[in-house]
C-alpha cells in the first residue's frame, strides 16, 4: 500500500501542470448527468474533459470511457493528449493495456478506450464517467445508451461529459442542451492558457498565429470554428431539417395504415432501404425503419429486407431505377429481378417499380414533404429508428454548379447520401404513382 501511495504521489508530482479556466473550470466541479464543452477550436475543450477523467481516476478507484464515433480517431486525438499532456511522462504507474483497451492505474482505476464503430467494449460494462469526444458526430440514439451505462456508482455522481465544436442550430446535441436535458457549458479561446496570458491579459505570441489561422476561415466555418456559434452551413440542401419538427417519438403503427419500402442501391457504397407508412387521415408519411450497409450482395439485401420486414403488409418495393437494368452482358436477371425471386414481389401486394429517374424532382417532393412554414411537415421520422437517414439529411450541401441538385462529390470524397437517395425514391413514389406495366415486367 505504501508502495503504491509513493507511486501516487510520485505521478502526481509528474504530472504536467495544469490550471483550468473558464468552461473548464466549471466542468471540474459540475456534477450534472450530462455536461458538454461547445466552443470554436483549441479552446482547451479536449483537455478539460481528459483532466477531469484523470483526476477522478486518480482521486477514486473508477470506471470511465473516452468515446469517439470512430475508434481510429482517438489514436490519433484524446490518446496523444491524454498519454503526452495529462498522465505523468513515463516511466509511470498508469499503463495501457493493449488487449483490453484500457489505461489501468495503480488504484484500480480504467480507464477504457473506445470507437462507437465497435460499441461492444463500452456496452458490456458499467461506468461512472464517459467523456464523448466530438459528440456532434454520435447519433442521439448513441447518447442515450451511453447514458444507461453510467451506473458503477463508485463515485458520487455518474456523468457523460462531452465536447465539440458547435453544428448546425437544430443538432440533436444542441436541441438537447436548449431543453435543459444536457448542460452546455460555452468554451472561449480565453480558456486555453496556451493562447492566452492570464497574468497579462494579452494573446500569447503562440495565441495570436493560432487565431489568425482560424481568422482565415471564411463563412460558416469561421462563425463555427473561431467564433463559436451554431450556424448553418452555406449550401445547406435541406435547410428545412429541423429535429423538433422531424423526429418524433417511435410508436406502433397501425396495421391498416399503407406502407411501402424504397431503396438505393450500392454495393461498394452502402445500400439503403427505408419503411414509410402513412396515416390515412392526417397523410402523414412516417419513414420507420431503415437497413443501411456496404457490401451486401443482392441476394443478402434481398433476404435482409424480407427478415426485417417481419409481417409487415407492404403495398410496394419502389427501387434505384437503376436496378432494373438488365445485365444480359454478365448473364445476369436484373437486380430487380434478383430481389423478385428472392421473394421480394411475394412480399407486396403490387411489386417492385423503378422510383423516379429525376433527381431535382425528387428532391423538390423531398423539400415539400420537411417544408414546415405554415403546416407541419408531411413527412417525419421515428426517432432513433433510420439514425444513417437522420445523419445525412442535415449534411447533404448543394452542388455549386446546380443548385436544385445536391454535391455527390465534396474534395474527391463520395459524399454519403444513401439513406437520403432512398427517401427521395420513397417519396416520389407517393406523389408519383408508378405506370402499372412495371408491376407485370417484375412478375414476368
Ligand atoms: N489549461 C491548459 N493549460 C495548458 N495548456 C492547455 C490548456 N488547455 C489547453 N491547452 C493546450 O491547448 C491544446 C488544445 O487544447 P484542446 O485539444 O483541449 O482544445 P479543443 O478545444 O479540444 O480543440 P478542438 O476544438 O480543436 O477539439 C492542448 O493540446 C494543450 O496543449
Ligand atoms: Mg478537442
Amino acid at each position: 500500500m505504501a508502495t503504491l501511495e509513493a507511486l501516487k504521489a510520485r505521478d502526481k508530482a509528474a504530472r504536467p501542470p495544469y490550471q483550468p479556466y473558464g468552461a473548464a473550470l466549471k466542468l471540474m466541479t459540475c456534477r450534472n448527468r450530462e455536461v458538454l464543452l461547445s466552443g470554436p477550436s483549441g479552446t482547451g475543450k479536449s483537455m478539460g474533459c481528459l483532466q477531469k477523467i484523470d483526476l477522478a481516476a486518480s482521486q477514486t478507484p473508477i470506471r470511465a470511457a473516452i468515446v469517439r464515433k470512430l475508434r481510429t480517431a482517438l489514436t490519433q486525438a484524446a490518446m496523444v493528449t491524454f498519454s503526452e499532456k495529462v498522465l505523468p511522462a513515463p516511466p509511470n504507474a498508469i499503463w495501457f493495456h493493449h488487449e483490453d483497451q484500457e489505461y489501468r492505474y495503480p488504484n484500480g482505476s480504467k480507464v477504457v478506450v473506445a470507437g462507437l464503430d465497435d460499441p461492444r467494449k463500452v456496452l458490456s460494462t458499467d461506468f461512472d464517467l464517459i467523456y464523448v469526444q466530438e459528440a456532434t458526430e454520435v447519433e442521439e440514439q448513441d447518447w442515450q445508451i451511453l447514458l444507461t451505462r453510467l451506473r458503477n456508482n463508485a463515485l458520487s455522481y455518474q456523468q457523460l461529459l462531452a465536447d465539440c465544436n458547435p453544428s448546425y442550430p437544430n443538432h440533436w446535441l444542441k436541441v438537447r442542451c436548449d431543453n435543459g436535458l444536457t448542460t452546455m457549458l460555452e468554451s472561449y479561446h480565453e480558456d486555453n492558457p496556451a493562447l492566452y496570458d492570464h497574468a497579462k491579459q494579452v494573446w500569447t505570441p503562440f495565441g495570436r498565429e493560432y487565431l489568425k489561422t482560424l481568422d482565415s476561415l471564411t463563412g460558416y466555418l469561421h462563425k463555427r470554428l473561431r467564433q463559436g456559434q451554431w450556424v448553418a452551413a452555406e449550401g445547406m440542401f435541406f435547410p428545412e431539417w429541423d429535429p423538433e419538427q422531424h423526429l418524433v417519438e417511435p410508436f406502433e403503427i397501425p396495421d391498416d395504415w399503407p406502407r411501402w419500402i424504397s431503396v438505393d442501391y450500392g454495393f461498394a457504397v452502402p445500400f439503403c432501404a427505408l419503411w414509410f407508412a402513412r396515416d390515412p387521415e392526417t397523410r402523414v408519411v412516417y419513414v420507420y425503419r431503415e437497413l443501411y450497409g456496404p457490401g451486401l450482395r443482392d441476394e443478402q439485401q434481398a433476404d435482409l429486407i424480407k427478415t426485417r420486414n417481419e409481417d409487415d403488409r407492404i403495398l410496394q418495393l419502389t427501387v434505384d431505377p437503376s436496378m432494373f437494368n438488365s445485365r444480359t452482358e454478365q448473364k445476369r436477371p436484373s437486380i430487380a429481378q434478383v430481389y423478385a425471386d428472392r421473394g421480394l414481389a411475394r412480399l407486396t401486394q403490387q411489386g417492385i417499380f423503378p422510383g423516379q429517374n429525376n433527381r431535382k424532382q425528387g428532391w423538390a417532393i423531398v423539400r415539400r414533404a420537411l417544408a414546415h412554414d405554415e403546416n407541419p411537415p408531411r413527412v417525419r421520422f421515428l426517432k432513433g429508428l433510420c439514425p444513417n437517414l437522420e445523419r445525412e439529411l442535415p449534411a447533404l450541401v448543394r452542388d455549386p454548379l446546380d443548385p436544385e441538385d445536391t454535391q455527390q462529390q465534396s474534395k474527391s470524397k463520395e459524399v454519403s447520401d444513401h439513406a437520403c437517395d432512398a427517401l427521395r425514391y420513397g417519396l416520389a413514389t407517393e406523389a408519383l404513382p408508378p405506370p402499372p406495366q412495371a408491376v407485370r415486367a417484375i412478375f414476368g
